[in-house]
């Protein structure tokens, strides 16, 4: 492609160094639809006339005929994707298939192909998001009055319910997907045409290729056009907090799986067994789904540091942008698809969950609260006169809605029969009403409004 100056070919180890076309095979499909955007916009402005351009387009047709049914061909003796395409251009229609580069460069075409690769990853993301809140608000509606522990420091706090506790990763999502839809935004600038990094003397139009790719416009400044990558990063940092999140619930399936907590019983279908303890049911998805978290900001950070240093416009190690972004992107889906699997699937134990939220002490909060309504008692003190109630239960060895009534009334005097109608977990959650509260009514409320935002 460039021998005209070169007297020698590539060392063997340069030939390897140099390609992409390992990995960047993956972006065929948006290399052939910049290739026929950019190929009727010339035709159209008249700089390649109307015969080469219908040569060039069915050519290109022809072209994606062949990878749809075989795959793309590697030899490393044609550095990248373009060159692959260009060349078997070259093979079906000859001569006519070097007018296709004319007024670009392999800079703004490989950033104009990923930017569609990103846009269709983001959309895929999007479509796998949305399942996994359906299946979480469809659990969530079915259990809004399951009552179980909710945790600070993983220590018993307050009763919560199973559906409260489901939403809240509802709306880590709902940000997840806002986040994408963000990156989606920014991105949908079509760099094509900015040529190696000054723009082109060709009479071109940008504004039709923009258009034609489904871009909102074209890029405004030719060497930002061929020399950021910042709508890989937005990806790549929507996809690691996305995975952040999943991550933890994973974790959470991880704990409530365990015989001490037993929560859930993990579906066969994302467990495995062990080859030599015929008990066990390992929650290996639920883990590897924690594990390539790690993997995914892996990918985040690699992409950072390529970046950090380079000058403008296009330096060689923007090549390295790609694989970390496939692999993300590829762990990311297994990830969503995985834990809308087990959302969808999994058996809630919810008399165990009950049994635990009320061997905790978890409604002390409640007993200090009604001494506060109740009894006019400044919280500090009520904290400090359920202290003492929560002790005299514990070496009891009951829960608090257990202990006799005499028993309360020596540790203070202004406690009476009626603080039993606040013990209970039930009487717990059903209390918390503010916005955003355990309530069973507010869990329904916001259910119901998120089955719209999903148009269930
Ligand atoms: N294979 C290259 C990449 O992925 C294409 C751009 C090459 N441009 C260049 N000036 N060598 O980044």
């Amino acid at each position: 492609m460039w021998g005209g100056r070169f007297a020698a070919g590539p060392a063997s180890i340069m030939r390897e160094i140099n390609a992409s076309i390992p990995f960047d095979k993956r972006l065929w499909k948006q290399d052939i639809a910049g290739s026929k955007a950019h190929v009727a916009m010339l035709a159209a402005r008249g700089i390649v006339d109307g015969e080469d351009a219908q040569a060039i387009t069915e050519g290109l047709n022809r072209i994606a005929a062949e990878y749809e049914a075989d795959g793309v061909p590697v030899n490393l003796d044609l550095e990248d994707i373009h060159m692959v395409t260009e060349s078997r251009l070259a093979e079906l229609i000859g001569p006519a298939a070097g007018r296709l580069h004319t007024a670009r460069s392999r800079n703004d075409q490989v950033a104009t192909d990923f930017r569609l690769w990103v846009r269709d990853a983001i959309d895929e993301v999007e479509a796998g998001l949305l399942a996994l809140q359906r299946a979480l608000v469809t659990r969530a509606h079915d259990h809004a009055d399951a009552v179980m522990p909710g945790f600070t420091h993983l220590q018993s706090a307050q009763p919560v319910t199973l559906g409260h506790h489901l939403m809240a990763y509802y709306e880590m999502v709902r940000r997840d997907r806002s986040r994408f839809a963000d990156a989606r935004a920014r991105l949908n600038e079509c760099p094509l045409g900015a040529a190696a990094l000054a723009g082109t003397g060709f009479p071109t139009d940008r504004h039709m290729t923009a258009a034609a790719l489904g871009f909102a416009k074209p890029t405004d400044n030719s060497l930002d056009s061929v020399s950021d990558r910042d709508f890989a990063l937005d990806y790549l940092m929507a996809a690691t907090q996305a995975s952040l999140h999943l991550s933890r619930l994973a974790e959470e399936f991880v704990i409530w799986a365990s015989q001490p907590f037993g929560f859930v019983k993990l579906p066969d279908a994302y467990s495995t067994g062990s080859s030599i303890m015929p008990q066990k049911r390992n929650p290996d998805a639920a883990e590897l789904v924690r594990g390539h978290a790690g993997r995914i900001m892996g990918c985040m950070n690699a992409l950072c540091v390529t970046m950090k240093g380079l000058p403008l416009a296009y330096s060689k190690d923007m090549q390295d942008d790609k694989p970390p972004v496939f692999e993300a992107h590829d762990l990311l889906g297994l990830s969503i698809a995985a834990m809308t699997g087990m959302v969808e699937t999994v058996t809630f134990r919810t008399d165990r969950m009950r049994g635990l939220a009320e061997s905790g002490f978890a409604t002390a909060t409640d007993l200090a609260d009604w001494l506060v309504r109740e009894g006019n008692i400044p919280f500090r003190e009520a904290h400090h006169i359920t202290g003492r109630a929560v002790a005299a239960a514990e070496a009891a060895g009951v829960p608090l809605d257990r202990l006799p009534v005499g028993t309360l009334k020596d540790i203070d005097a202004r406690i009476d029969e009626r603080v039993y109608a606040v013990l209970t977990v039930d009487a717990s959650v059903a209390s918390r009403k503010s916005h955003g509260g355990t309530a069973p009514d507010q869990v329904r409320a916001r259910i119901a409004q998120a089955k719209q935002e999903l148009g269930l």
